[in-house]
């Protein structure tokens, strides 16, 4: 047996906070602390009547009810994590339960997550380019979870893998989605800050029980609206009346400039980085200039383009590329 050390009244606060942000919310509940008894190590509370999550998924209660519990913890955890940024990060079958008005009381606060405003920001303008099947944003939504550099990684591998990724959760099948990313994440070696993880796993189980509950939930098509409803509550003037219309969704121009703008600076980086180091190349070998090999390859191109029949184009390819060198080099200076 392990020995907990840990303050009690950490907990009954973390359950009075959970308790403020589903005020409400009417089919979402969490036991009801007794101040007067508890102390740092006794936490009394409410005793909720009820059956465990994981108790009834084997239960012959019928689909349409263990389908609406799916959406009922689906959506209140994505409130949780994407609105409240404070959410509980233990969420497994036994730590819910149905009461029996169908309201899903929470329970054991002894671990819980926050996420900061940056990453939610960040998380979220991810799932909204995934949603917009937006590639480009995702891939550097997901740049930016990370931290990670564009030149770090195989950008372009990690685009198409995006773009599969995307295509995926667009139109693929019902099934786990939520360990993809982390997956992702290994591939490329881009480590996801510590909340990601965390958060993930936690999303995990919560789509492990609700696939459990119906094997045609799909945490996506619970997600979107909430989601939807988050970025905006991120992205609006504060005090603006919130609609979800998910369809007509305005698309967040500035955000996408900067990620463009972005993207060209980082494009240019690169580019700089690339010509430093084939010019110290150049420096090393010393053998032959750069002018020698450009004349070889408009030589060669021109000897394709006139002779090469079907293969004409390979020479007009050299010989395009002959002179974008020829005229990289001049306006370089050199
Ligand atoms: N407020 C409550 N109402 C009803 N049952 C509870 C309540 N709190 C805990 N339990 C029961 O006690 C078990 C263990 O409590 P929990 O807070 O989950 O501690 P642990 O950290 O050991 O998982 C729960 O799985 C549940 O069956
Ligand atoms: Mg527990």
């Amino acid at each position: 047996m392990l020995t907990r050390e840990v303050d009690l009244r950490i907990e009954a606060v973390n359950m009075r906070r959970f308790d403020e942000n589903f005020k409400n919310v009417k089919n979402v509940a969490v036991p009801e602390i007794y101040s007067d008894y508890c102390s740092a190590n006794v936490l009394t509370m409410e005793f909720i009547q009820g059956v465990q999550i994981k108790d009834i998924i084997d239960m012959s209660v019928p689909q349409s009810k263990k389908s609406e519990y799916t959406r009922t913890i689906t959506k209140s955890y994505l409130k949780q994590v994407y609105i409240d940024g404070f959410y509980h990060a233990d969420p497994h079958g036994g730590n819910m339960i149905v009461q029996e008005n169908d309201t899903i009381a929470f329970i054991d606060f002894g671990a819980v997550g926050s996420i900061d405003d940056e990453l939610k920001r960040n998380m979220l303008e991810f799932y909204y380019a995934i949603n917009n099947r937006d590639v480009e944003g995702a891939t550097q939504g997901f740049l930016r979870i990370g931290s990670a550099d564009a030149r770090d990684v195989n950008i372009r591998r990690l685009r198409k893998d995006m773009d599969y990724l995307i295509a995926n959760q667009n139109y693929g099948l019902e099934g786990r989605q939520s360990d993809n990313y982390a997956k992702l994440g290994l591939k490329y070696n881009i480590r996801l800050p510590g909340e990601f993880s965390t958060l993930q796993r936690a999303i995990l189980l919560i789509e492990g029980v609700c696939l459990e509950l119906d094997p045609k939930y799909n945490i996506k098509t619970i997600a979107i609206p909430v989601l939807m409803d988050a970025y905006k509550k991120l992205n609006a003037p504060k005090g603006a009346a919130l609609q979800i219309e998910f369809t007509s969704e305005p698309v967040d121009e500035k955000a996408e400039l900067r990620a463009a703008i972005r993207e060209i600076a980082e494009k240019m980086e690169g580019m700089g980085d690339k010509f430093l180091s084939v010019k110290q190349e150049e420096n090393k070998k010393n053998v032959f200039s750069k002018e020698f090999y450009l004349a070889v390859l408009l030589i060669i191109s021109t000897y394709i383009l006139l002779n090469g029949g079907a293969f004409s184009w390979v020479g007009l390819v050299g010989f395009g590329g002959a002179i974008l060198i020829a005229f990289l080099a001049l306006i370089r200076g050199n």
